[in-house]
């Protein structure tokens, strides 16, 4: 699949685009942006990381989350080091909504807990994507090539996150996965006060 294929099937996953105020405050908030930004591929890397210490029984999973978790902290790296070139100090930001806001409607225990895991992350892997595709073309030219860059893996780890679901699941997981496109809608398109990488609309606009 080439770059706009997989942008294509990602726009048709997530349950709506990226609200235009969301973009104008990003372009506002460009500290903040790549702050959080650095923390978000910190955390990717992480869940992947808790992802290989329990389910050291499947096979696919520890080869695909041990390839993702190096990414992720390479790209974090990458982000650190343009924020060092740009003079922004790594200081605490508080994380957002979304990623809770999610991970509050994961069913406790067994398989199940692990397929809505899973799905989730094929939705933040996706939404980060289209924020990259979507930022990019208001960017300053070396912040537009990293992001550009970045789609490309963003989208092959929404791609291995859903499979792995599917792969895990007795039953289809269509249900689930709707159940989270509209629950990740709810948190994308609803008014946030907080400005971060996956917030909502900025209240203030
Ligand atoms: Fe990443
Ligand atoms: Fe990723």
């Amino acid at each position: 699949m080439n770059l706009d294929e997989v942008l294509a099937e990602i726009n048709e996953f997530l349950g709506c685009a990226t609200p235009d105020a969301w973009v104008t405050e990003a372009l506002k908030q460009q500290d903040i942006l790549l702050i959080d930004h650095a923390n978000c591929e910190k955390k990717a890397a992480t869940t992947a990381m808790n992802l290989l210490y329990k389910h050291i029984d499947r096979e696919d999973l520890l080869k695909k989350m041990s390839q993702l978790a190096r990414e992720e902290l390479l790209h974090f790296e990458q982000v650190v080091n343009i924020m060092k070139e740009r003079g922004i100090g790594y200081r605490h930001v508080s994380s957002s909504r979304y990623a809770s806001g999610l991970r509050e409607a994961v069913r406790k225990g067994g398989v199940h807990e692990l397929i809505d895991v899973l799905i989730i992350g094929a939705f933040i892997e996706a939404r980060s994507c289209e924020r990259f595709a979507k930022l990019a073309p208001y960017l300053d030219q070396q912040l537009e090539k990293f992001y550009r860059s970045l789609l490309r893996s963003e989208g092959r780890h929404y791609c291995d996150y859903l499979t792995l679901a599917q792969q895990y699941s007795d039953e289809p997981i269509t249900e689930r996965v709707a159940f989270f496109q509209q629950l990740e809608r709810e948190l994308i398109e609803s008014p946030d006060e907080e400005f971060r990488f996956h917030s909502g609309v900025p209240s203030a606009a």
